[in-house]
């Protein structure tokens, strides 16, 4: 299984135009959750597997419906799950799914290699990632965004980011102006916005011409159980639909970079909160070519507070889940001789 092969997100996936090598074509689901044939190559390289081709397998699990409950996948339950979360975050999430080495070979493609880049961090949380930007660009230079001011707060409180420039917002609007900022960085956001496909059409608007977007991101499951509580939680995308997004918003040169804790040994069926690091960059000044309508929730209007609660309660529930798999995954590892699959 090509998962079998992705150790410590050593991979680039590269999706381009064109018809695909006999072998290297593979089924994808269109977002419909139809598998429909993908035309296109993929290269990759990178890491111990360098000179490896692989295959991915439309993502290696079975079509998913469209209407996947997915209870906290909601601006509302986002702001609410993480009043809670953000008192305890950066002490108990990061250290299982995103650890600094994964954060820095997931900015890897981001090219921040140059300290005057202007940049946003979209659904910067706590800061932990903007840790990461700002080992190579100067804080003044960077702005924070989150839409939880209980995450924003903990930011606020890191010496490191002082100079940086701290705001509420939402990644499906974002309060820059058009073709303003050199590069835009989102991490383990993506998840909870209620359509990401207008979130990444915001970072192609704002970005300058020439300019990068990089989305780290989960990846969905192929194993039944974590299948059944990742879509239950929020919105685990396939590798396809990343790229699709891109595409669509009109990023061009999309790459997709596969990323995971080291004690994982490349396993991917349970699926990753940060699964995927996934570039495109802005050729065409001006705001995306593609055509969306009005924004799908409206975060003023009244909600049930029963029904509000309780897909609050059963979101939560499958997140405690995805608590619990890294652990099982380090348990593994340590029992499991070395070299060995786990
Ligand atoms: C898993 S945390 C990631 C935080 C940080 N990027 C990191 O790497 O640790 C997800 C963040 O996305 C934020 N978020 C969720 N939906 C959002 C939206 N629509 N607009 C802006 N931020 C959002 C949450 O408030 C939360 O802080």
């Amino acid at each position: 299984m090509a998962s079998s092969y992705i150790l410590n997100g050593a991979e680039t996936l590269t999706f381009s135009k064109g018809r695909a090598p006999i072998g290297l074509a593979f089924k994808g689901p269109s977002l419909n959750g139809i598998c429909l044939p993908m035309i296109g190559s993929i290269s990759v390289t990178g890491g111990s597997i360098r000179a490896k081709t692989l295959v991915p397998r439309c993502s290696l699990s079975s079509s998913r419906p469209a209407s996947q409950p997915r209870f906290i996948q909601h601006k509302k339950e986002a702001f609410w799950f993480y009043r809670f979360l953000s008192i305890v975050y950066d002490h108990v999430i990061n250290p299982g799914h995103w650890t600094e080495d994964m954060r820095d070979e997931a900015l890897e493609p981001a090219d921040l290699y140059d300290p005057r880049l202007k940049v946003v961090d979209v659904g910067g949380g706590t800061g932990f990632t903007t840790l990461g930007i700002i080992k190579h660009i100067h804080p003044k230079n960077v702005t924070i965004l989150d839409q939880s001011p209980h995450q924003l707060e903990k930011a606020k409180q890191k010496e490191e980011l002082k100079e940086c420039t701290i705001i509420e917002g939402d990644a499906e609007d974002l309060p820059f102006p058009t073709d303003s900022v050199d590069r835009y960085i989102s991490a383990g956001s993506i998840e909870y916005w209620p359509d990401p496909q207008r979130g990444i059409k915001e970072a192609y608007r704002v970005l300058k011409l020439g300019g990068l977007a990089c989305i780290i991101g989960p990846v969905y499951p192929t194993f039944w159980l974590s299948r059944f509580f990742a879509d239950m939680w929020m919105l685990f995308p396939k590798e396809e639909e990343y790229i699709e997004w891109f595409k669509k918003a009109g990023f061009k040169d999309v790459k997709l970079k596969r990323i995971g804790p080291k004690w994982y040994r490349g396993v991917r069926r349970h699926g990753l909160i940060m699964g995927c690091s996934v570039t495109g960059v802005k050729r065409e000044s001006g705001d995306s070519p593609l055509q969306l309508g009005p924004i799908a929730e409206d975060v003023s209007k009244p909600v049930n507070p029963f029904t509000f609660a309780l897909r609050f309660i059963l979101g939560t529930i499958a997140a405690t889940y995805y608590v619990l798999v890294p652990i099982y995954m380090w348990i593994k590892d340590q029992i499991v001789p070395k070299g060995q699959p786990i």
